[in-house]
């Protein structure tokens, strides 16, 4: 494969209303700059100017906004300034202008940095690039036709990623971040680091590991009126006070204990289903990030060897991008420690509520024991020991999967890394 070729947008590309053709990008060049906190540019590599078909003198202490493409809603870049404001990083697919009016995609990666902002940017190819310009489209149309407000538009922009499967901006910048990076990767021939699939799969089991948590919340709802019947029946058999009587009270206690603490699990001041899909996520794109700034410090590597800039100016780029890379896996380091160690305590936490069920099972036996002492059979009796046998044995089946889903849950996390 020919790296050099430039790579062609998707065909759905929508095209610009200032455009003069597309700028050649090309797929294994990275756009780096640094900005003050209000965007105005302290620092571009070489391509950042080539591409831009702007002199480095011309960009210098300008505005980002020179690169502005009116086919740019603002609901983006209400979302993009609202999230670096709160000291949060943000991806994003941009349409950029030339300063002679062509245009060309990337996809922006800007994080907080010392003084300002950092944006690594490559060239995005994967099918959501056409998705995206489509939706760009329509919130452009419902800003201009509609004259709807920035943060209006941002926020349906939210609603759209939404109806596709991804419920917070921040599950969208990482999903496109790595599918974008793994389509770069296997075009230009590299070995992957993008790793989607484990990540993707934290996600799913997760969530697969919830909703069983959910059921098994259920049952211990529903199972609530079985002691209470049994305690009832027993009252009738064998009169008040009567061993039954006292073990259907004592089984009630404990169900009703192990039902508020399987509950607990996912309702403490963050879940730990949501804990460990927002480190993830956090994690994942982090460890993305951290390669993308290391290709830019290589890239920057080149420019300096070849003399393009200023030396002494490319090697505090090169610190200050390195730097922020080594931050970058300091910080995926933490969010697997979060999620290592939130599945940890669901392991331990299925294996002490297993224990538990045995103790609801030693109880139950008792009762069947018991009832077998009753001088009158009783069909009812044996009917609400038989259901609970059964629940015991689902309860006890759903925890065995809870903690084989939280241990694949460990080793995805520990690999990604
Ligand atoms: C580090 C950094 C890089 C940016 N890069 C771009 C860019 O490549 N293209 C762009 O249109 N805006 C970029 N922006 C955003 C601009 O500052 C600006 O908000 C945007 O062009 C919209 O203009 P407006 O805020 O005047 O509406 C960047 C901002 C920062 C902080």
């Amino acid at each position: 494969m020919n790296i050099k070729a430039s790579v062609t947008t998707p065909a759905t590309q929508v095209q610009s209303s200032a455009s003069g053709g597309e700028a050649p990008f090309r797929l294994n060049e990275i756009i780096y700059s640094r900005s003050d906190p209000r965007g105005v540019v302290l620092f571009g590599n070489p391509t950042f100017t080539r591409i831009s078909e702007y002199e480095w003198s011309e960009l210098d202490g300008a505005p980002h906004r020179v690169l502005r493409n009116p086919d740019m809603p603002k609901g983006v870049f209400w979302l993009f300034w609202n999230r670096l404001k709160q000291g949060l990083p943000v991806g994003a697919y941009v349409k950029n202008k030339t300063k002679t009016g062509r245009f060309y995609w990337v996809f922006a990666l800007v994080h907080p940095c010392d003084g300002g902002f950092m944006s690594v940017r490559f060239k995005p190819t994967t099918e959501t690039l056409g998705q995206v310009q489509q939706l760009y489209a329509q919130l452009l149309q419902h800003e201009g036709k509609d004259a709807r407000s920035p943060e209006d538009s941002a926020q349906a922009l939210l609603e759209a990623l939404a109806d596709m499967g991804l419920p917070s901006y921040d599950r969208f910048m990482a999903r496109a971040l790595s599918d974008e990076m793994q389509t770069r990767d296997a075009q230009l021939g590299r070995i992957s680091t993008a790793r989607r699939d484990e990540i993707a799969q934290i996600v799913t089991l997760a969530n697969e590991a919830e909703s069983l948590l959910g059921k098994m919340s259920t049952g211990f709802q529903n199972i609530r009126a079985e002691p209470v019947n049994m305690r009832i029946l027993s009252n009738r058999l064998e009169g008040g006070g009567g061993p039954i009587s006292s073990i259907a009270q004592n089984y009630e206690a404990m169900a009703k204990e192990m039902g508020d603490d399987l509950a607990q699990l996912d309702h403490g001041e963050i879940g730990v289903f949501d804990a460990i899909r927002s480190a993830s996520v956090t994690g994942h794109f982090a460890v993305l990030a951290a390669d993308l700034a290391e290709e830019a410090v290589r890239e920057l590597s080149q420019a300096l060897n070849s003399g393009d800039r200023d030396r002494k100016q490319c090697d505090t780029e090169i610190r200050a991008l390195t730097t922020h890379a080594e931050s970058l896996r300091e910080l995926a380091d933490a969010e697997i420690r979060i999620i290592s160690d939130r599945s940890g305590k669901l392991i331990d936490s299925c294996r002490s509520l297993r224990r538990r069920v045995n103790g609801l099972d030693v109880v139950k036996l008792m009762c069947r024991v018991e009832s077998g002492r009753l001088e009158s059979f009783d069909a009812s009796l044996l009917g609400i020991i038989d259901r609970l046998d059964r629940f015991h044995g689902d309860i006890d089946a759903c925890l065995a999967e809870v903690a084989r889903l939280a241990q694949r849950i460990h080793r995805n996390a520990r690999n990604f890394l």
